[in-house]
């Protein structure tokens, strides 16, 4: 476990109920729930040297229960001490692009590099709802989002993403590199289901 000094974990409200607990198997996917379930119980084989640093990708169309085992994950990461953090793709990019319009050298920019830094160092990411992000006119948002991942791939840190973006179409939406990356550091789950929002 690194010495990075944890912030609280974030997690919306809608997400509260979220845990493995709560995740009826019959209503959804019950191997996505068993795969979710052996990454948290083994945790300490993905994060950080001498691991696989591996983290899942939960790809599948919308309402089959992918942020709820994502929020379940990155929550029993939490209860076991590791830094953790849960960010919507959207609010990322709008961090990331907001960032230009701070004044050099003040607070905010200052908050920005922190927040930006325990975003490359936690032990364990969500990025949440990848690919709805609109592509930025000169893709450098796009660049900020390869490089992070790029970064914590490198240093075995366990990142897991919800995505309706099925992995083939991350070479078009990002970049074909990115997409290869992401079979290096994410196990990729394909959630099967029916919307459970329309129940
Ligand atoms: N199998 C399930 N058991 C209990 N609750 C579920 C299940 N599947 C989904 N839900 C609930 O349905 C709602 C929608 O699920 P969630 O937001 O996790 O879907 P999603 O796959 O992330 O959708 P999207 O692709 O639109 O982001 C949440 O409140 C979630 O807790
Ligand atoms: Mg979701």
């Amino acid at each position: 476990m690194k010495k990075l000094k944890a912030r609280p974990l974030v997690i919306p409200d809608r997400y509260r109920h979220a845990t493995f607990s709560t995740y009826d198997p019959k209503r959804g996917d019950p191997v996505a729930l068993e795969v979710c379930m052996d990454w948290a119980d083994t945790m300490p084989s993905h994060i950080g040297r001498d691991t696989d640093g591996r983290g899942i990708l939960l790809q599948g169309s919308p309402g089959l229960g992918k942020t709820h085992l994502a929020v379940a994950m990155v929550r029993e990461a939490e209860a076991k001490g590791y830094s953790t953090c849960f960010i919507p793709m959207y609010s990322l990019v709008m961090w990331a692009m907001n960032r230009f319009r701070l004044e050099d050298g003040s607070e905010a920019q200052k908050e920005w590099f922190r927040f930006q830094h325990y975003l490359y160092e936690c032990d364990v990411l969500v990025l949440d709802d990848a690919g709805r992000d609109r592509k930025s006119p000169s893709g450098y948002v796009d660049d900020e989002i390869d490089g992070m991942l790029r970064h914590r791939g490198n240093w075995l840190m366990a990142t897991h993403i919800t995505s309706n973006l099925p992995v083939e179409e991350w070479s078009v939406r990002y970049n074909p590199a990115m997409a290869s990356h992401l079979h290096e550091v994410c196990q990729i789950i394909d959630v099967q289901g029916t919307d459970d929002r329309t129940r």
